[in-house]
């Protein structure tokens, strides 16, 4: 697939005032700073599309990004930022929620997952709330600067077990990094 067009269409914290009609959507998601904004960059190849963030917990509402016109990338924001307070805590998990369930038009959900450490007990139980809940998941580890190095073998493969402890079979996998140029052709062809 040729990216031809890119654009950035607008910023929702309601499902509801989402945009209507029937293009299919992907969204991507994962904790706070584990590149999202940086994997929609990479993959439209633009630059600047979505801001990457200096201080993580950046992208607090749902941003819509409309690709050649037929289909739409949506930036989730991203989890289990610490410093962030219970109640703003709360109201990611409804908008979140309502989002993912809600949504006729998601196709995918791209779940990041940070390729340098490992297996991590959020991610994990996020995954898991998606299998539960029939929502299709596609897992793509990031920051995979060196995609041969060890440590991020033995990562993915930690990641794998744990899935199938829950998992008959496992979803989709990417190894990708934004930075070094990663995983491109791949997703895309996904
Ligand atoms: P929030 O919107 O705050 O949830 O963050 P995000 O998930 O959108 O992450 P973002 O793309 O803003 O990137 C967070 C940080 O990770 C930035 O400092 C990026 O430069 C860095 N980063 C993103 N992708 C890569 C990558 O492939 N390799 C490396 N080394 N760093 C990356
Ligand atoms: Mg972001």
């Amino acid at each position: 697939m040729l990216i031809k067009t890119a654009d950035y269409t607008g910023s929702y914290v309601e499902v509801a005032k989402c945009p209507e009609g029937e293009l299919p959507e992907f969204a991507f998601i994962g904790r706070s700073n584990v590149g999202k904004s940086s994997l929609i960059n990479y993959l439209t190849g633009r630059k600047k599309l979505v801001k990457v963030s200096v201080t993580p917990g950046k992208t607090q509402t749902i941003n819509y990004f409309l690709i050649n016109g037929n289909l739409r990338l949506v930036d989730l924001p991203g989890y289990g930022f610490a410093k962030v307070s219970k109640e703003n805590r709360a109201r990611w998990r409804k908008m979140i929620e309502n989002y993912l369930l809600g949504r006729k038009q998601l196709l995918y959900v791209f779940l990041l997952i940070d390729a340098r450490i490992p297996p991590q007990a959020i991610d994990l139980e996020f995954i898991n709330w998606l299998g539960q809940k029939s929502i299709p998941v596609v897992v793509v580890f990031t920051k995979a600067d060196k995609p041969g190095a060890r440590d991020i073998s033995v990562n993915v493969q930690h990641f794998k077990q744990k899935l199938l402890e829950n998992w008959a079979q496992l979803p989709p996998m990417f190894i990708t990094s934004s930075e070094k140029n990663v995983g491109r052709e791949e997703l895309i062809g996904f």
